[in-house]
């Protein structure tokens, strides 16, 4: 058995800043990762990190901006502490090392981003994630964090009500190994490759979420999944939202810029709108038979001189994997899964809830930052750029929570036999013989979702995707492996993500269903309008016996009430 005080499962940034803080507030800490750190998702973040930074920008235009993004379902209390305290945060990671680009006058430059006419988005080109993920490390090794690296969580472990570490696989040997600590903090990212396509890496696949469910974490805000308006059709990859933040234009097939009309309710801020708004505009443009081959098109052909400058990243990929020069030819992109708003509950110190009668308690020793959480710092809807700040902004504040409750408590019971259980699981899925394999079935499953909970969703849509989720779940106990080793064995590990997927699609599907009204990007056709009379608040779903089941939460309003929402 190895012990720490706090274990944090996730190498992310969130999973960095809190290990980071919880080191720096005196704990043991150890950061376990199913991958290399510096291989994390955050490394895909392209455009940038927010911070009202800018002489005519302040931290409550900022928060206002974000609450309207949330589309007045984000919890304001958490909102203002995501745009006050993190302008320290951009300042702690420059003194860290991120040298993020320049303006004219030496000052970090700041880019246009979506759901604002203020540049706030601190970048460096367009390699943002990368660039402080691997800094952040830097720091880890300075502070002798110790680290996991490729280790793969099975389960959380509970004692007397708290949680009390994990068991884990090291992938390289394939032996489980009990891991006791005071408090655990998932930072696992997202559950992006529930979908296909996704803009996410395919280690997403939401094994924190899953891991929380079934210790009975509160799941929340789950119905609310991001399309981000600029995908390739080939392979779902991003192409950032600072090309239209720094001039991009989206046209149709008849070379319209389609934002400008009425209909989409964006005449201002045009392809600088929300991303739900512009999602939705570009679907009905290709609904309406206004595509070109099942896409829209963007132009960035009159800010060649910022490509080349400062989108290296997206010129290269357009060419890679479109053959389109985006100096010299409009890109056909369209919209794709990028993020999801929900997660598992918390408050605004990374502390886990779950139901107790009637009411909630919080779930002692379990913490969540990062896109596994929610804060809910996004409500129905996250401005671009602000995810990077999430991460960095609550994985701090769980660390440093998380390493004072562990300095709190008496050490938990654990005992080693919860390896026996885990080791079971894996006896069974090798016995199996049949000719299913896991690849198969995550397809299957991503398409689904794709197809009857991505931009537009209606009842009947999202029932079918419930039965055919089932109807996957009951045929994964079918799945078996090729490999029957326990050396890097992935095609085991594909198995056991592919379970934590499915918990994953059935929370969002079931917390779909339960939303009777579009807000944000949850746009259900048989409920068109927001219906703030009856929906300010938080669909969440905790696991019984029994399956799923929905409770709701209120919605924290500090100062700004509920609006029209025009960009
Ligand atoms: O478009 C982008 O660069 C994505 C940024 C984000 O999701 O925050």
């Amino acid at each position: 058995m190895i012990e720490h005080d706090v274990l944090v499962i996730g190498g992310g940034l969130a999973g960095m800043s809190a290990a980071l803080h919880a080191r720096q507030a005196g704990a043991d800490v150890a950061m376990m990762s199913k991958v290399y750190p510096t291989r994390s998702h955050s490394a895909a973040a392209q455009g940038g990190i927010n911070a009202a930074l800018g002489i005519a920008d302040s931290w409550e235009v900022h928060a206002y901006e974000t609450v309207k993004g949330s589309d007045f379902l984000g919890d304001q209390d958490a909102i203002e502490i995501l745009c006050s305290e993190g302008i320290q945060d951009i300042f702690t990671l420059e003194h860290h090392g991120v040298i993020f680009d320049r303006d004219d006058e030496g000052r970090i430059h700041m880019r246009g981003f979506g759901g604002t006419d203020k540049s706030r988005t601190c970048h460096v080109g367009d390699m943002t994630g990368q660039t402080i993920l691997h800094v952040m490390y830097e720091q880890l090794l300075r502070m002798d964090v110790k680290s996991y690296d490729e280790w793969f969580v099975t389960t959380l472990l509970m004692d007397d009500g708290a949680c009390c570490g994990a068991v884990a696989m090291e992938i390289v040997s394939g032996k489980l190994e009990v891991f006791k600590a005071k408090s655990v903090i998932l930072c696992t990212g997202g559950c992006g490759r529930v979908y296909e396509p996704s803009t996410n890496g395919l280690i997403v696949t939401g094994d924190g979420l899953a891991l929380a469910y079934r210790v009975g974490a509160l799941i929340m805000d789950m119905e609310m999944v991001q399309y981000h308006p600029t995908t390739l059709p080939a392979n779902g990859f991003l192409i950032t939202e600072g090309a239209r933040g720094e001039g991009a234009y989206l046209l149709n097939a008849d070379g319209d810029r389609f934002m400008q009309n009425e209909r989409y309710g964006a005449t201002t801020l045009l392809e600088k709108a929300s991303r739900d708004i512009v999602s939705r505009a570009e679907t009905i443009e290709i609904q309406e038979g206004r595509g070109v081959d099942g896409c829209v098109l963007l132009d960035c052909r009159h800010i060649k001189d910022r490509i080349l400058e400062a989108f290296h990243q997206i010129y290269e990929l357009a060419q890679d994997y479109a053959n389109v020069d985006i100096t010299q030819e409009p890109l056909p992109i369209r919209p794709g899964m990028h993020y999801i708003m929900g997660g598992i509950k918390t408050d605004v110190d990374g502390r886990c809830y779950r139901q107790n009668g009637d009411g909630v308690e919080a779930l002692p020793g379990l913490y969540a930052a990062g896109e596994v959480a929610c804060v809910s710092a996004h409500g129905a809807n996250r401005l671009g750029g602000n995810s990077l700040l999430d991460c960095v902004a609550f994985g701090r504040r769980a660390g440093a929570h998380a390493a004072e409750y562990a300095k709190s408590i008496n050490p938990p019971n654990v005992s080693d036999q919860a390896v026996e259980i885990e080791e079971q699981k894996i006896i069974d899925i090798f016995a199996r013989s049949t000719d299913l394999r896991a690849p198969a079935l995550r397809l299957e499953m991503g398409e689904i979702m794709h197809q009857y909970t991505g931009v537009f969703r209606d009842e009947a849509g999202l029932l079918e995707a419930q039965r055919q989720i089932r109807e996957v779940r009951n045929r994964y106990n079918e799945i078996s492996v090729h490999d029957k080793g326990r050396v890097f064995n992935t095609d085991l590990l594909a198995v056991l993500e592919l379970d934590y997927m499915l918990d994953c699609a059935e929370t969002i599907i079931v917390s779909a269903l339960a939303r009777r009204e579009s807000r944000g990007a949850h746009t259900r056709t048989d409920y068109p309008e927001r219906d703030d009379e009856n929906w300010i608040k938080h669909v969440v779903v905790y696991q019984t016996p029994d399956g799923p089941k929905i409770d709701y939460l209120p919605v924290t309003i500090t100062q700004w009430q509920p609006e029209a929402r025009k960009y």
